[in-house]
């Protein structure tokens, strides 16, 4: 029947943000889901491995894309981003504590 393949259709288009709304929690997770996911998914920033750096310029960029990121939120944002997916020699390591800093 062509509404209950709709209704199929339709459930699994809303279903897929839900799998993206997952972020590690830590500091900035709140700022992240709110000024990081509204233009695309976490899947975005989440399947990438950056420096510090580059996170910075990336959150630049995005800034001017549009997002909607305070300056004294820039350096949270970046934090979190660069702790969950860095390329530091500890992401190597899953779940084992930060001791350096
Ligand atoms: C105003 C809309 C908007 C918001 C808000 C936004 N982005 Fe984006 N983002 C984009 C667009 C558009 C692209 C694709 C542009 C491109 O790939 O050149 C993108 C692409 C990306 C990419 C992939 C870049 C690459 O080189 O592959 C990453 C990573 C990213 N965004 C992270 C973030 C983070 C982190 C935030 C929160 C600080 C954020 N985005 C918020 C619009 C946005």
């Amino acid at each position: 029947m062509r509404a209950t393949l709709l209704t199929i259709l339709v459930s699994f288009v809303f279903a897929i943000p839900g799998f993206s709304q997952d972020l590690p929690d830590g500091p900035g997770k709140d700022l992240v889901m709110k000024a990081c996911t509204s233009c695309h998914s976490a899947e975005n920033f989440t399947s990438k491995r950056n420096t510090k750096e580059e996170w910075q310029d990336v959150v630049r960029a995005m800034i001017e894309f549009g997002a909607e990121v305070k300056d004294n939120e820039v350096e949270i944002i970046v934090n979190y981003l660069t702790k969950n997916w860095g390329k530091s020699a500890i992401q190597a390591v899953p779940g084992a504590p930060v001791k350096h800093r």
